[in-house]
Order: structure tokens, then sequence, then C-alpha cells
């Protein structure tokens, strides 16, 4: 069943006389449970997307249902199912953990003992019982994310939007945050985030939407994705005069898993196949067969910046700064 369905959904903005096309009519649909990744570089449209998702932005086309709910007619409703921890966070720095947790509680509807208890549960749940009756402003990056995380989920939602959570963490703090978010999932809360982080939608999510420029550009499971696009790739070391290459790109060429096949610089032949891992045995035959000693052999599946290098023309991390 889908948690997220939207057709054609668009904002734009006007800004000093001038109209931008922030978000260009996207159509998503995202199963209920797992985690959604939407990837893309700054600009991209993913925050205008998620505030559009989360009721806080009001669309100006298309339309869209979230948690059973009407985005349009019913987003108090969608509103009621849903937690939202944006790019910032939205804790009191000048509060302790458990009064913005408590607040919150209240602010959902829960009564003072309900907040209450619920706010021990989470406070021990993301690991914050030493720092829970201490100033939030005296807090780490990954303290403070956590919080968020925990002030996102006062009220039990079946759907969580999480806006770049790991931004600006140290590798450590990503680390544990990961792991908070893995244990949300396996206990069934549907995760929708974005991220500019390849390793992260990778590590952590089962399906993928890459938006660039307003629009999604593709779309599926992160092994799909890199597997309809690239292949794998294979270097092969060897002698780099030209009679062994063109004898050996002779031999390599007519076979169908082959589907390039390039001389790579001062090495030898770079191909992209498929299914490397059965391939690489036969070419090694083959080239054996044909007499061309192979010094080196490299076999790497494509990232899923190879993917988006490859829709866009650019890599993701030259975006970034
Ligand atoms: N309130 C706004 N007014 C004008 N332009 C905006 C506003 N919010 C976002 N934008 C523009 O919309 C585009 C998409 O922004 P955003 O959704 O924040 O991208 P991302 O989250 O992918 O980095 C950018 O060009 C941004 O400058
Ligand atoms: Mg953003």
């Amino acid at each position: 069943m889908s948690i997220i369905e939207t057709r054609g959904l668009k904002k734009s903005f006007r800004s000093r006389g001038r109209l931008i096309e922030a978000v260009k009519g996207v159509d998503i649909q995202v199963q209920t449970g797992g985690t959604f990744g939407f990837l893309g570089p700054n600009g991209a449209g993913k925050t205008t997307t998620m505030r559009m998702l989360t009721t806080l932005m009001r669309p100006t086309g298309g339309e869209g249902r979230v948690a059973g709910y009407d985005l349009m007619r019913q987003p108090e409703l969608v509103r009621q199912k849903i937690g939202y921890v944006g790019q910032a966070g939205g804790a009191d720095g000048k509060a302790t953990a458990r009064e913005n947790l408590i607040l919150q509680g209240r602010i959902c509807g829960l009564s003072l003992a309900q907040a209450r208890e619920r706010t021990t549960t989470l406070i021990g749940a993301l690991g914050l019982s030493e720092l829970a009756d201490r100033k939030v402003k005296t807090y780490s990056g990954g303290q403070r994310r956590r919080l968020d995380l925990a002030l996102g989920m006062v009220h039990e939602p079946a759907l969580l939007f999480l806006d770049e959570p790991t931004t600006g963490l140290d590798p450590k703090s990503r680390n544990e945050l990961w792991a908070e978010l893995r244990k949300l999932q396996d206990a069934g809360t549907t995760i929708f985030m974005t991220t500019h982080y390849l390793d992260e939608a990778d590590a952590l999510c089962q399906r993928l939407a890459i938006m660039d420029g307003g629009s999604i550009v593709v779309e599926g499971t992160p092994a799909e994705l890199k597997r309809q696009i690239m292949g794998d790739t294979v270097i092969l070391g060897m002698d780099t005069s030209h009679t062994v290459l063109h004898h050996a790109q002779e031999v390599l060429r007519g076979q169908p898993f082959v589907r390039s096949l390039q001389e790579e610089r001062d090495s030898g032949l770079r191909l992209q196949v498929e299914h490397g891992e059965d391939s690489l045995p036969v070419i090694l035959r083959l080239m054996e067969g044909a007499g061309v000693p192979i010094r080196t052999v490299s076999l790497s599946r494509p990232t899923l910046d190879d993917v988006f290098l490859k829709q866009t023309g650019r890599s993701l991390y030259q975006q970034q700064n």
C-alpha cells in the first residue's frame, strides 16, 4: 500500500519579479514500511517537496495523498499521522530535552501524564538519559539531532519525514543516528528522508529517487539504479603496445556480455560488462586463449555517483563544498 502518492506536484515562487520553478511536477509513490531516500544536489527542490508533503507549504499545482489523507483537503489529518524533522531542527536551546519533549507532547494533544510517560520512553530509546535534564544548547551536534528525532516522534507517527538528518555530523554521530533510524524502521515506521550523501542513501534506503532541477530524474532501488544504468566495470592491466591492445579488443568486442570497451591510459582496457562476477572468469579465459598475458584485474560496481553523473552529466560531489 502506498503511504505517499503524488501526481504532478508543483511549487513555484515569485522572487523579485522572477518566477522560480522549484518543483516542476513530481510523481512519487512510496510504499508503507522501509526508508525512501530523496537524493540530489543543493537547490534540487528536495526541501520544497518535503514541505509540501508535510502540509507546511501549499503546492501551486498537482495533488497528493499522504498517510491516507488528501494533502489539499485534509491537511490536519495528514499532520496527525506524520512527524517532521526539518533541516534546522526545532528544539529550544534554553530548555532541557525533557522540557522540550513534554511541551511537544502537549502540543500534540497528550495529557501531562501521557506527555511525561512518552518523554521517558523516547529519552531511553534515543540514548538521551544522561543529557535529558541539561539545557539543549550544551549538546553536541549529534546529541541535538537525536533530540530532534525524538521531537518528531512524540505522537508515534506512522510516517516520519527527515530533511538531511545527518548533515554536518561527524562520522561517529552519523553512524549512531543511522543505527537509530534502522531501529525505527525495524519497528515499522516508514521514513522519507532527503540527503545529499550517496553513502547514506546506499546504507539506509530501500528505494531512492534522484531529483535535479525540480524534477525526478530516476527512481528505483539503489542496486537497480546502479545496474540498469552502468553495468560493472572491469579494468584489465596488460602490455599496452598497439598489437596486444588491438588483439585483445578484437577478441572481447564480440562477446554478448560486453557493453562497452575502451583503452585505459597507461594500463590496458576498460570494459563495462553485465554481471561482472560471472563475466570476469570468461574474460580471463578468453585472454589466456588469445595469448594476451593479463597483469592486473579490477572489478568495480558502479556507485550512485556514477548514476547521477550519467543522468545529469555532472558529479554530485562537484556540487558540494
Ligand atoms: N521561499 C522561497 N522563495 C524563493 N525561492 C525559494 C524558496 N524556497 C526555495 N526556493 C528555491 O527553490 C529551489 C529549491 O530549493 P530547495 O527545495 O530548498 O532545494 P534543496 O532542498 O534540494 O536544496 C532553489 O532554487 C531555492 O532557491
Ligand atoms: Mg534542502
